[in-house]
Parts: structure tokens; C-alpha cells; sequence
């Protein structure tokens, strides 16, 4: 089932509803604009009607609890696939133009039954024709001028989601390998929250490996920044 609208609150939350009401694994919703966009951490995505993708899509995969955060750094591989051979992932799933501008965020939300795992709700905001206005943010058609149809990266964005997620099952290091290999993040000397230092891996739960002045940290969530090294 896809469902598409031109105007919702938020498509996770209608991708959310739908799961409740039973929806299959690969149900999604689209839409042309949202009024109540959700970003990570509590933030809003902005989301005007000027030919973005806003895209939800409810998963039901057999995955242990501690590897569902692996479906949001999937989705950030897919979504730079989708976007370009020179688009890279900020540590989890910033999706970032070749200079290094944000052109797709992902949201995952989960639900759990009695501590299982009922569905995940994958959602991605990708800026196709329009960004917000910030340095730090871009849209593919500023990157490269090229007009796109959006039923087409629709179309991609849910296929290889679908098929991440049955990669994520079977052979979960390979996803981690794809995510490895397109990220910005990983040899950078890094900053989130308190924790400061060089970004040298991800673990398998997908959390980032920080070895700091005092040892080696594993983040779990939060934002990252790049920091300049003086004595680099
Ligand atoms: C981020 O903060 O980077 C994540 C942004 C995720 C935005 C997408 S747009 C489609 C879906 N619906 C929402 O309300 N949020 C996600």
C-alpha cells in the first residue's frame, strides 16, 4: 500500500497509524508538504510544499532490539544512494551534499508489545527542490541544477528500503561495510555533547566509536560535530 497526500501533520505519524491498524511490512505514506514535521531529537523538519520528499515507510523486521538503530543508518545508505554517487552519511543517517551540506534527514520511531518489537516506522525527508534557508543545508537541484521526478525517487527510496532491511536480517556487516564506506564521519576528529575525540568506527549495534583522551567511548545518539585540531 502507498498512500500519497498532498498535505499531512506528518507522515510518520500517518505511517504510525496505519501500522496500528495492521498495516503490512512496505506500507508507506508520501506527501507533497507536512504542517507538523518531525526531526531527530525533538526538533521540526521543515517541510513546504516545494517538491521535497516526505516518506514514510512501516517495517516489520526480525531484528534483536539492540539492532533496530541499524535500520536508520540502512535507510541514511539508501537515501545517499538515491541521491548521488557523491553524497555522504554524518554519523547516524545525515544524508550531505559532496560539500557537506544536509540534503536528507531520517527519523526512525519504533513500537514495542510487551517488549517485542511491534514496527518501525522509517521516515525520510529528503530536499529535492527546496532547503531550508541555511549554510548548513542543501537541496539535489542547488547541487546539480537536474530536475528530478519524484515518483521515481519515491519508487527508489521504498525498494531499497525494503531490501536494506532484508540485508539488515541476513547479513547485517555488510550494511555496516556500505555504511562505513560512505560516510563523512568516521577519521574526523569529532564532537558530541561532552565527548570529544577521533571517530574511528561504528559498532555493530551501530553506535559510534570515539577514542577520546581517556579511552575509547561508544555514542549512542546525538549530534556530531566536526572539531579542527590545532595541533593536527
Ligand atoms: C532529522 O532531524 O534529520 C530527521 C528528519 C526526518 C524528517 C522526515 S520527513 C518524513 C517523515 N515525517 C516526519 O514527520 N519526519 C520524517
Amino acid at each position: 500500500m502507498l498512500v500519497h497526500k498532498a498535505t499531512t501533520g506528518s507522515t510518520n505519524a500517518d505511517a504510525g497509524a496505519l501500522a496500528r491498524d495492521g498495516a503490512p511490512h512496505g506500507s508507506a505514506v508520501w506527501a507533497d508538504a507536512q504542517t507538523d514535521g518531525r526531526g531527530r531529537l525533538g526538533r521540526t523538519w521543515e517541510s513546504p510544499p516545494q517538491g521535497n520528499v516526505y516518506l514514510s515507510i512501516v517495517l516489520r523486521p526480525t531484528l534483536p532490539l539492540d539492532r533496530v538503530p541499524l535500520l536508520c543508518l540502512g535507510a541514511a545508505v539508501v537515501t545517499a544512494g538515491v541521491a548521488g554517487p557523491h553524497y555522504r552519511i554524518k554519523w547516524p543517517n545525515d544524508v550531505q551534499s559532496p560539500d557537506g551540506r544536509k540534503v536528507a534527514g531520517i527519523l526512525a520511531e519504533m513500537e514495542l508489545e510487551r517488549g517485542a518489537l511491534r514496527h518501525v516506522i522509517v521516515g525520510i525527508g529528503l530536499n529535492v527542490n527546496a532547503a531550508p534557508d541555511l549554510p548548513t543545508a542543501t537541496s539535489l537541484l542547488a547541487v546539480d541544477g537536474a530536475t528530478r521526478d519524484r515518483e521515481g525517487i519515491v519508487a527508489a527510496l521504498l525498494d531499497g528500503l525494503l531490501s536494506i532491511c532484508a540485508d539488515l536480517e541476513r547479513a547485517p556487516d555488510d550494511v555496516l561495510a556500505r555504511w562505513r564506506r560512505a560516510s563523512s564521519t568516521l577519521g574526523k576528529h569529532v564532537r558530541i555533547g561532552s565527548i570529544e575525540g577521533l571517530a574511528i568506527d561504528i559498532d555493530p549495534t551501530g553506535a559510534l566509536v570515539v577514542a577520546t583522551d581517556h579511552g575509547v567511548e561508544r555514542v549512542l545518539a546525538g549530534d556530531v560535530e566536526m572539531v579542527r585540531r590545532h595541533d593536527a
